[in-house]
């Protein structure tokens, strides 16, 4: 995909399939919905007071209007104009997205990152509008017998003026980088467990190491894990034929650009679990198959590692990520069973099914090494998170107030939100064992806080965060499929470290 900015003065003089205009409600065109209209002899005007009354979301395709050169003037309803602000933006700019793939266009240009919002400066609505275009362009097709035909949409431009072209660009930049993170975050969720193995996710860190020169990856196999004392990791691996992995990805900013680039390293943990069953603690059967899914912190760990790598962030960031299946079998973990983490911590494994705190504890130790500014963990780590938020935000615990803010902020600007929930001492109580020093699970209420409450355990050396993104990180029923978050909050909280 090629994004760029487009500065032609005149409107009706742009030649291309497509040319979006917005249109608030009460008939009140945009400042370049108008100039159409001009150009056009009150064709838009007529067609607005008509048939359009400028919902969010509603598009609507005018075909050769005369005096306009472009083919298609499309009109992108943007709701009551006193409310336009920066979700309003980006839903318009993903219903142009999504219009111009169903239609086959090749090509298409935007006015509406020119109108002002009171949430989100020219570089922010450029950004949105280029992760919209692209994640409107994402296909999953690698599973299929006949290849379905790739969208025709290639380029993408986004008419400013002269004088802001600079910061639309540079929106339009990180937007393509971000997307271009989230499709491959999109694309290892999708990809089914037998095909996606810790081996992939392996070769997949490896592929972009190769890619980008600030990158440098580092796949251990079992007897390095073995080696490293990670025994709560191993206990859960051991369960599956298929081989663990433990992934490091760490992005080096190039030497030219120190400053910021000497902080201490910002590490991204990321949940590597290609297929959660539940293990000997077995799941029902229902929608069992969503649990390939339960990789998805390890797939943005690596989306947000590459649109790093892309934008050349000026900031060392280092992505750890475990990576095994959870299984039942001879070798697997049984309930009852008492495991020693890296750390040195006891664990009491009361249900083999809270398997993803048992592979991340071990990470977090490893993490220590980096002396890192701060750890954030991506995980889809308890149904309880499904529970308590929904699909809207994902779950966010921290004792850090610098990290709050700074993440709390980050999903805001990006429109991928999180929710700060609790993780007060008192909630520690409920994971004490008789037979270790911690049971890995705390019962049913307050499911996601203890798990929360357990993994700060192994995080007393650092700054930390966790984000539990069970309800955020696919779509299930009829759209099944990943949805490549929280890269954007990662990327907007990664890139705000460097501003
Ligand atoms: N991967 C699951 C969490 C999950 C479940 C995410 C459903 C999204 C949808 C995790 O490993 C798990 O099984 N957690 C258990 C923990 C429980 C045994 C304490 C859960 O949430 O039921
Ligand atoms: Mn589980
Ligand atoms: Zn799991």
């Amino acid at each position: 995909m090629e994004f760029s900015t487009i500065t032609s003065p005149a409107l009706h003089t742009i030649k291309t399939p497509a040319l979006a205009v917005g249109v608030f409600e009460s008939g009140i065109l945009s400042q370049a919905a108008d100039a159409l209209d001009q150009a056009g002899q009150g064709a838009l005007r007529a067609i607005v007071k008509a048939e359009f009354d400028a919902t969010p979301g509603l598009c609507l395709a005018l075909h050769n209007v005369d005096g306009i050169a472009a083919s298609r003037v499309i009109l992108l309803g943007l709701g009551k104009q006193e409310h336009y602000n920066a979700a309003m933006h980006a839903r318009a700019q993903g219903a142009l997205a999504a219009y111009c793939v169903r239609t086959g266009l090749g090509a298409a240009v935007t006015t509406l990152a020119a109108i002002d919002t009171p949430d989100a400066t020219l570089t922010a609505r450029a950004r949105a509008a280029a992760l919209q275009v692209s994640s409107a362009a994402y296909q999953y097709s690698a599973t299929f017998s006949t290849k379905r035909p790739a969208p025709k949409l290639k380029t993408f431009n986004l008419h400013t003026s002269r004088a802001q072209s600079a910061y639309a660009q540079a929106g339009l930049r990180e937007g393509a980088a971000i997307g271009a993170g989230m499709a491959l975050t999109r694309e290892l969720g999708n990809l089914p467990p037998n095909i996606c193995t810790p081996t992939y996710l392996g070769k997949t860190a490896t592929d972009l190491a190769r890619q980008f020169k600030t990158l440098k990856a580092e796949v251990l196999d079992e007897r390095k894990i073995t080696a490293l004392k990670m025994g709560s990791f191993l206990s859960v691996a051991r369960g599956s034929a298929e081989p663990p992995a433990f992934i490091v990805l760490r992005h080096t900013p190039p030497a030219a650009r120190k400053g910021s680039g000497k902080a201490a390293p910002i590490v991204l943990v990321g949940k590597g679990v290609t297929f959660d069953s539940g293990g000997i603690s077995l799941k029902p059967g229902q929608a069992m198959d969503e649990m390939k899914f339960d990789m998805c912190g390890a797939a943005s760990v690596l989306g947000t590692l590459r649109a790093v790598a892309e934008l050349e962030l000026p900031r060392e960031v280092i992505g750890i990520i475990p990576s095994c299946e959870n299984l039942p079998s001879g070798t697997a973990n049984k309930p009852g069973d008492v495991v020693t983490s890296m750390s040195g911590q006891t664990i009491e494994i009361l249900n083999t099914d809270a398997e993803g705190r048992l592979i991340l504890c071990d990470a977090l130790t490893y993490a220590e090494r980096f002396k890192p500014a701060a750890v954030i963990d991506i995980a889809t780590l308890t149904g309880a998170c499904v529970i308590a938020l929904g699909h809207v935000n994902s779950g966010l615990f921290s004792r850090d107030e610098a990290l709050v803010q700074g993440l709390l902020e980050a999903g805001k600007t990006a429109l991928d939100p999180v929710w700060h929930l609790p993780l007060d001492d008192a909630y520690q109580d409920l994971l004490k064992s008789n037979f270790a020093d911690i049971a890995n699970i705390g019962g049913r209420p307050a499911g996601s806080i203890t798990a929360a409450c357990f993994l700060s355990r192994f995080t007393s050396k650092y700054p930390w965060a966790h984000l539990d993104i069970a309800g955020t990180a696919w779509k299930e029923g009829k759209e099944k499929g990943a949805t490549g978050r929280p890269v954007p909050l990662l990327m907007q909280y990664l890139m705000d470290q460097c501003a």
